[in-house]
């Protein structure tokens, strides 16, 4: 449609030749200069706008400009869609209950990705229906981590595509790294004993919070003498388990902070989000770092 619009004048322009020359040689409808000139100046603005529009397509090819469809249209669904569109991408769909992924199926049938930011409840549901349609699929919602081992399974089995990030900050991923590297070193240390304190918004419905479970998993497999982490509800924890405090307040967008404390000082190693565009700009660059790839794919894959 687009293209016969575009030839659209250059068609007029011929008629109008045609018109005044007659059913003639095409030679003498050149011989008639006006014309000519008519059909020249059509041809030079048809080619250049085919030629605009493949420079498009190739820039937008080499700018790895992608459709994305929004599986969760909260807090977040929202801060990635600004994101996005400032990175040249499209949103051509945002799935934000169970009812809409009926409603928008032509809509997501058209997307490269799928970002899902939508809730513990509903996180699993989503990925199985990404799976189904071949979508590749950007996971931040945290708290369904207990099936992440099955869903990795599936996702290898299947030949499908899956990025999941507890966090999807630079930052907090560089706290990540800063974590494994100080639980090494603490291992050597018996004296310190290590916790974790995380704080969020009151609207959270997870507690730990997924990041505070991947900082915990960051000490325990490499400290020998933890044997897993447990919430602080404010009862007596066993020495082998490693403490961790879930706040909840006004609207943190999430502070996390490790400590180790001995009996002379205390270690403090933590990270503070401003905002939640760190986590969007993040989760974005999962989606075009995931474009074309299969499997199981991490933030810690993707900042190696
Ligand atoms: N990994 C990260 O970096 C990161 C950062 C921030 C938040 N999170 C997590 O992301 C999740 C969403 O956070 P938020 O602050 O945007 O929450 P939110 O409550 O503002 O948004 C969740 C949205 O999901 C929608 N929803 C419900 N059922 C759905 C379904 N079947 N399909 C699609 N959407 C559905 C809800 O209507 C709601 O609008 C939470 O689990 C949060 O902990 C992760």
């Amino acid at each position: 449609m687009e293209i016969k619009r575009r030839y659209r004048p250059l068609i007029a322009g011929l008629s109008a030749v045609r018109k005044v020359d007659g059913p003639r040689s095409v030679l003498s409808v050149i011989g008639n200069k006006k014309c000519a000139c008519v059909a020249l100046c059509y041809g030079i603005l048809i080619s250049q706008a085919i030629k605009w529009q493949g420079i498009r397509y190739v820039y937008s090819y080499l700018h790895n400009e992608m459709k994305i469809a929004l599986l969760g249209y909260g807090k977040m669904g929202h801060e990635i869609e600004k994101v996005a569109i400032d990175r040249g991408h499209e949103i051509v769909a945002t799935i934000d209950n169970d009812e809409e992924w009926a409603s928008k199926a032509a809509a997501l049938r058209t997307a490269d990705v799928a970002i899902d930011f939508s809730t513990p409840a509903t996180a699993v549901g989503n990925i199985d229906r990404c799976f189904a349609l071949h979508l590749p699929v950007v996971v931040g919602t945290t708290g369904w981590y207990d099936q992440l081992d099955a869903k990795i399974r599936e996702c290898e089995e299947k030949g499908e595509s899956l990025f999941v990030a507890s966090n999807f900050s630079i930052g907090v991923n560089i706290l990540f790294d800063l974590n494994r590297r100080l639980a090494k070193l603490m291992n050597r240390y018996g004296n310190y004993s290590g916790s974790i304190t995380e704080t969020h918004h009151i609207h959270k419905l997870d507690a730990p919070s997924g990041t505070a479970i991947s900082l915990a998993k960051g000490i325990v497999g490499n400290i020998d003498r933890l044997a897993g982490w447990e919430l602080d509800e404010g009862k007596a924890i066993p020495q082998e388990k490693l403490p961790i405090k879930a706040i909840r307040e006004g609207e943190v967008p999430g502070i996390h902070e490790v400590a180790y404390d001995s009996e002379v000082d205390t270690i403090r190693i933590y990270h503070s989000a401003k905002s939640r565009k760190g986590f969007a700009v993040g989760a974005v660059i999962a989606a075009e770092y995931l474009k074309g790839k299969k499997g199981y794919h991490t933030m810690e894959e993707m900042m190696d």
